[in-house]
Parts: structure tokens; sequence; C-alpha cells
């Protein structure tokens, strides 16, 4: 049933907000505490439905997980994981399913990853294609393209593979199966590329090797190895506190500390692109968690933004953050341009037109091209917006909502629980006037 969410102007967004636990962070750590032997702590995980997803899975997998507060204690399967009862379900969740699929590549029975219609439309194909030159039968819908996924796993020979993987997804899965594989494996990553997978393995005792070409990282681990538990205290989500430091940013008056965030340079492409549209952005405290930077953000409201250029070579440590840069560039007045973006068309939604389509309906001008989007900024009113069941789309719109002129209406909010199931509650402790109408028939929320 549609859960609407509707957002009113109101004032300037200020406060402190302790985001999320990472979501990209929460998957590994529970994956590879599941492959470890002994007890894993991971002290505040996500708590969205893709973290639980993995959850469920890697219980299904025999490790033995116990959830209390803010803290899971996973009993691993010390490498010889437990053939699954039925299909491991990954939801909504890309990272769940393309994780576990280079997992399941190196156990030697059958298993079978499938989610929900969204993630079955979603390619599967350059992770499927780097598993079976590692050794492993993989078989799916069209080919192998698309889920669910059949993993007929076994021995690994670890491959090197020379091209470039655009995707973190995909590097991870190699990664995966190469701590299974016999040999070295390796993967180039992207310039820009967030790199947990290989940030986290050696807390759990895995050596990975790196070396660095003309802005592209190498990643090399070699097998079969064994995981040693650890404790993972999960960094704060930096995307999960994108709509709200962006729609900080795009108001006058607004201040916002952010504490305890996630700064993987492959994440924070975003704070660059603020400050050059004009906000006022402050880094405090770095420290280290779970092998990632971490710190304090303070971000001040630009008085008028400018407009701006994303370069596509920024793309990838952007991606996920466009939906929460649209609400900046909605603000600057001007033609704000983003280009080299065509793999958001494979997301939770059809990110481009999602946001091309809402954005026109609350009056943003954008033009919407094959890889990516013409915004011509100066403000929005009010209106319905569809958020194609996409968790991004519907937080970046909920926020345009508190700097909108009139009130923004998301269709169905119920997916931003997804990543981020306290996101009213936070929008609400920074000054948002959030309703969530009740539900038509329901019993109301
Ligand atoms: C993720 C990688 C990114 C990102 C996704 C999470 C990860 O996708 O968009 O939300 O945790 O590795 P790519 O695989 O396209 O890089």
């Amino acid at each position: 049933m549609a859960r609407p969410l509707v957002v009113r102007p109101g004032p300037p967004l200020a406060g402190t907000l302790r985001p999320p636990g990472d979501k990209s962070v929460t998957h590994r750590a529970y994956i590879l505490g599941m492959l470890a032997g002994g007890e894993t702590v991971v002290r505040h995980p996500n708590d969205g439905e893709d973290c639980r997803a993995t959850l469920r899975c890697v219980e299904a997998l025999g490790a033995d997980a116990a959830a209390s507060g803010v803290v899971v204690r996973l009993r691993g399967a010390a490498g010889r994981l437990a053939r699954p009862v039925g299909e491991l379900d990954c939801g909504n969740s890309g990272t769940t399913l393309r994780l576990l699929a280079g997992v399941l590549a190196g156990q030697p029975f059958p298993a079978t990853l499938t989610g929900d219609d969204s993630l079955r439309r979603r390619p599967m194909d350059r992770v499927v294609e780097a598993l079976r030159a590692m050794g492993a039968a993989v078989s799916g819908r069209d080919g192998g393209r698309l889920p669910p996924l059949e993993i007929r796993g076994g021995p690994l020979r670890g491959t090197c593979f020379e091209r470039v993987t655009p995707s973190a997804q995909v590097a991870s899965a190699i990664l995966l199966a190469g701590v299974q594989a016999r040999g070295t494996t390796c993967v180039w990553t992207a310039p820009g590329a967030r790199d947990h997978t290989a940030r986290l393995l050696p807390r759990f005792g895995v050596a990975v090797e790196s070396s660095r070409d003309r802005g592209r990282t190498r990643f090399a681990v070699a097998g079969p190895a064994k995981l040693a538990a650890c404790e993972v205290v999960v960094p704060g989500d930096f995307s999960a506190t994108a709509c709200h430091l962006a729609a900080a940013a795009a108001t006058p008056g607004a201040r916002v500390e952010f504490v305890g965030v996630g700064l993987n340079p492959g994440r924070v492409v975003l704070l660059s692109v603020l400050r050059a549209m004009g906000a006022r952005i402050d880094v405090r405290g770095v420290t280290e968690l779970a092998g990632e930077p971490v710190g304090d953000l303070i971000v001040s409201g630009a008085d008028r933004l400018r407009p701006v250029d994303i370069d596509p070579a920024d793309v990838p440590a952007l991606q996920d953050e466009v939906p929460a840069w649209t609400v900046a560039a909605s603000a600057a007045p001007g033609i704000s341009r983003l280009r080299g973006a065509a793999e958001l068309r494979v997301k939770e939604s059809d990110r481009l037109h999602a946001l091309a389509e809402g954005l026109g309906v609350l009056g943003v001008r954008v033009d919407e091209t094959p890889d990516g989007l013409d915004i011509q900024g100066g403000g929005a009113h009010g209106g319905t917006v569809r958020a194609y069941g996409d968790h991004r789309i519907a937080m970046a719109f909920a926020v345009l909502g508190t700097r909108a002129s009139g009130p923004v209406t998301v269709d169905d909010a119920g997916c931003i629980s997804t990543s981020y199931p306290a996101f009213v509650d936070d929008l609400r402790s920074l000054g948002g006037l959030v309703e969530e109408p009740p539900i038509a028939g329901g019993a109301g929320v």
C-alpha cells in the first residue's frame, strides 16, 4: 500500500544529525563476518531493509546472528557455508545480490539469488562473466543477464582481470570469490570508485595489495584465505546525509552539523560539487573506523548558489548522491549539467528519468539526455511526484519540499526504509515540516 509523504516549505534546516550506519560497510561486515571463524561484532549497522536482507541471507547460509540495540553479533561459518533451503531473497538490494554471487561462486553447492521486481530487472552480466571466468557455473534469465541467478560454485581459479571494472559491487564480488580461489585474484577499479571491501578485508586478517596507475587502482588478494572474526564499528552513511546536506547547502540561513560521517574518497564528491556551487562545508575531527576516514561535517547555506557542470570523471564518486545534488542544482539560477551518468538508469529505478520527470512536475526545467541532465535552476513549486519505489529519489524530493514554494507530495515514500528508516524523524529534528497522511483504508501511520 502506498505511503505518501508531504513536506511543506519551512524554516531553513538547522541542528545536529547523526546519520544511520553506512549501508555499503554494513553489507560487507555481515558477509565477511559470515565467512570468518569466530564472533564478529558489528556496531551501529545500517538498519534499513537492504542490510536486513543481507543479514537474512547470511543466516540462511549458516551464520548465527543476534541483534541487540545497535549491535549485531554474528557467529561465522568459517568459510564452510550451509546449503540454503530455498532461494536467497535479496529484496531490493543490488549490493546483496552481487556480493553474495561472489561468495557463492566458491561454495560447493548450488544456490539461487533473487529479489523484488526492481532487482530482477537490473543487469548482472558483468558479475556473471567474471565469476564464470574464475570457474563458477552461473545461469540466469536472458543468458545470465538478469536474476534470479543460479550459482553452482566450486573450486575457483585465481584470475587477474586487466580491464577496469566500472562497478564497486562487481569488483567486490571478484575479491570475495578471490579469497576463496586458488592463487592470486586481481581487479582494476575506475578512478574515484569506492573501495570498502579492500578496506575491510584486512580487518578480517586478509591482506589486500593495492597499486595505482593513472587514477585507477588495482587490488589483489591471495587465496584461499582464512578470515578471522573482528569488531566493526560502522561509520555514518554519507549517502544518507546527502539529501539533508544538499538542502541545507541550498538554503540561506541553514546550518546543519552531521556527526561521525564516513568520508570514503569514493563517496564524497558531492562536497566539492556543493563547495564549487558556493556552499560552505567544513570537515572536522577526522579519524578512522573500519578502515574508513570518518569526520563531522558543518554545512552552511549559501545566499545564492552558482550552477555547475559535473565532470564525468567525478560521476563514480557521486552516483548515489546525484538525486541529492539535483536539489541544489534546482536552486542555482542558470544551467547545471550532468554527463557520463548512464549507469544511473539501471539503479533501483531509472534515476535520470525519475528526476527529470519529478523536477518537471515541480516547475524546474530539465532536459534529459541519454547519460545526464541539464537543470535550469531558479526554484521549485509544490506538486505531487513519483518516487518509482526508489529510496534516493523519494528522499531527494522530500527535502526539496523544505525549500520549494509549496508543499511537495511524494506518492509513495515506503521505499525510504530500504536505507534510512529514521529519515522522517531526522528531517523533523532539523525543523522539516513533514506529514504522513493516513493510508486510505489502512490503520494510518
Ligand atoms: C555500492 C556500489 C555502487 C552504489 C551502490 C552501492 C556498493 O554501485 O551505487 O549503491 O556498496 O558497492 P556500483 O556497483 O555501480 O559502483
